[in-house]
């Protein structure tokens, strides 16, 4: 039988820059745990990630740079690549716009457009922000500066392609009131709306002579095509649109979600969803927009001089402690603070004395009684079920979570499930029922915290994967799987654990 169960979610494609940053990071650690969790949970997933290659601000840097804009982002995507590996980012494609194949398809949906009445040849005459790639009007460029970026925008005039966004206009406004999922958090939809749609939707320019880094309009070359048609597209260019290679796209689009930060909502609710509609295809079925990491209230840019590289904060604390930091630190949704003394402070609380506190002693404390082999008896006590019924609880809690985008609160119901643990070390001392040689007794508490601490790391797998898979070694256990979580007692008897190793180091603040 066919899985119904599939998944399709996309990061945007990242700008090829040398500045890779943690905020960069944030949106595809969250990206990358929705999708690991979709895995676990059954789901036919395919998570796209990738880079953005065109325009003008790429030419001028290769330039610059002495070399050509190929070489130059070559470079850059290697590296990307990389950052992205160290970070244990599951992708399952990456997506280049300078693909040969992804170039094909923009020529072929630009020229569908074009044939079907909805791009249309005039002139253009207006500002344009090059670091953004972006057009304003002269009210929204107050003061002649780019509202996003705060860098002056310049005049430019064309002859120019436009893509007829106003025809589409009432069309897109009943399909956003009426499907209430499509654009998330809810706040990111009113200023949709009421910012940008209702006062009026413009035809955009989508297409430029003043340089040549993009992909050419077939049928009148000396234009390029606007690098947001050529960058949006690759949602659906990844799947094999308008080629005869096209099984992923007729299984997976339309598209579940398209993770990407607040600033870029706009062109995935507005100019993306229009080209669809002109495209006659289906929608995402929603747009999430999250907000920014930032330092001191800022911006993290190497001209402010907060800038480090992701691999640095790695190297010094483990990728594990910068997942759960991206992942746990900050509603999602919301606009969060970074700092490494935070970074610190979750990673000594939660990581080190939560969890890594718990698997120590328990993993110890089972070598120590019962020479690392997992026992147990029938010796239960009422208190047991509370511990018991906080294990097995969790995975419903974190699928609602989960369903709803809420991936701290998911993660903290996880680690709900260690909190309980610890405490009911404290409620049932061990080492005071070895004393007593209270071995039946004994061994159901241990047997009850291994378990709890298996049933911890299967749902943790999405999130904090090496964590997960350490547990699992040290747990001897093969028993990873969605399904052995749904009944209290799957761990198997007999087997012999590894020896106990700390799963995170405590790590000092310098004063
Ligand atoms: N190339 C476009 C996206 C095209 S998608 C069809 C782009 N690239 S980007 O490299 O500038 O940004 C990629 C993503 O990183 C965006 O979602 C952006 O919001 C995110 N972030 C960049 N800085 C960020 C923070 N400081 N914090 C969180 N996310 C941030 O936009």
């Amino acid at each position: 039988m066919e899985n119904n169960k599939k998944f399709y979610i996309t990061t945007p494609i990242y700008y090829p820059s040398a500045n890779f940053h943690i905020g960069h990071c944030y949106t595809t650690i969250i990206a990358d745990a929705i999708a690991r969790y979709k895995r676990l949970n059954g789901f036919d997933t395919y998570f796209l990630t990738g880079s953005d290659e065109h325009g003008q601000k790429i030419e001028k840097k290769a330039e610059e740079a002495g070399v050509t804009p190929q070489e130059y982002v070559d470079k850059i995507i290697e590296d990307a690549k990389d950052l992205w590996a160290s970070l244990g980012i599951s992708y399952d494609k990456f997506i280049r716009t300078t693909d040969e194949d992804h170039c094909e398809i923009v020529q072929k949906i630009f020229k569908k457009l074009y044939d079907n009445g909805d791009i249309y040849k005039g002139s253009y005459k207006g500002l344009y922000c090059t670091p953004c790639e972006s057009f304003w009007t002269e009210t929204q460029a107050v003061d002649g500066l780019c509202p996003d970026c705060g860098r002056p925008v310049h005049e430019v005039e064309e002859e120019a392609y436009f893509f007829k966004l106003s025809k589409y206009q009432d069309r897109l406004v009943k399909h956003i009131e009426e499907h209430p999922e499509f654009i998330q958090p809810v706040s990111r939809k009113n200023e949709m709306i009421n910012n940008f749609i209702k006062p009026g939707l413009e035809d955009l320019c989508v297409s430029r002579t003043s340089f040549n880094w993009g992909i050419p309009v077939t049928f009148d070359d000396k234009h390029v095509i606007y690098v947001w048609i050529d960058a949006l597209s690759n949602y659906i260019t990844a799947l094999g649109y308008l080629t005869e290679n096209d099984a992923n796209f007729n299984k997976f689009w339309p598209a579940d979600l398209h993770i990407v930060g607040k600033e870029i909502v706009r062109f995935h609710t507005i100019i993306w969803p229009i080209m669809l509609m002109a495209l006659d295809l289906p929608l995402p079925k929603q747009v999430f927009g999250h907000g920014w990491l930032v330092i001191n209230g800022g911006k993290i840019s190497k001209s402010l001089g907060n800038y480090k590289d992701p691999r640095e904060y790695i190297k010094d604390y483990g990728v594990d402690a910068v997942r759960y930091y991206a992942l746990r630190e900050v509603p999602f949704g919301s606009d969060g603070n970074f700092s490494e003394e935070l970074l610190i402070t979750r990673t000594n609380a939660d990581l080190a004395n939560v969890l890594g506190n718990l698997v120590n002693r328990t993993i110890a404390m089972n070598k120590k009684y019962f020479d690392n082999v997992v026992v147990t008896s029938d010796a239960t006590l009422p208190i047991d079920e509370e511990l018991i019924n906080v294990a097995i609880g969790a995975k419903a809690k974190v699928e609602q979570y989960m369903e709803e985008l809420k991936v701290p609160e998911a993660i903290d119901e996880i680690f709900e499930i260690f909190r309980r643990a610890n405490k009911y070390i404290d409620e049932t001392t061990p080492w005071i029922l070895a004393k007593e040689e209270n071995k039946d007794r004994l061994k159901k508490v241990i047997y009850n915290l291994l378990e709890s601490i298996r049933i911890g790391a299967v749902l943790l797998q999405p999130y904090l994967p090496n964590t997960a898979k350490e547990i699992f070694r040290q747990l001897n256990t093969e028993l990873t799987s969605y399904d052995s979580i749904d009944e209290f007692g799957a761990l198997e008897l007999g087997k012999v654990l590894n020896d106990p190793e700390p799963l995170f180091k405590r790590i000092e603040i310098e004063k």
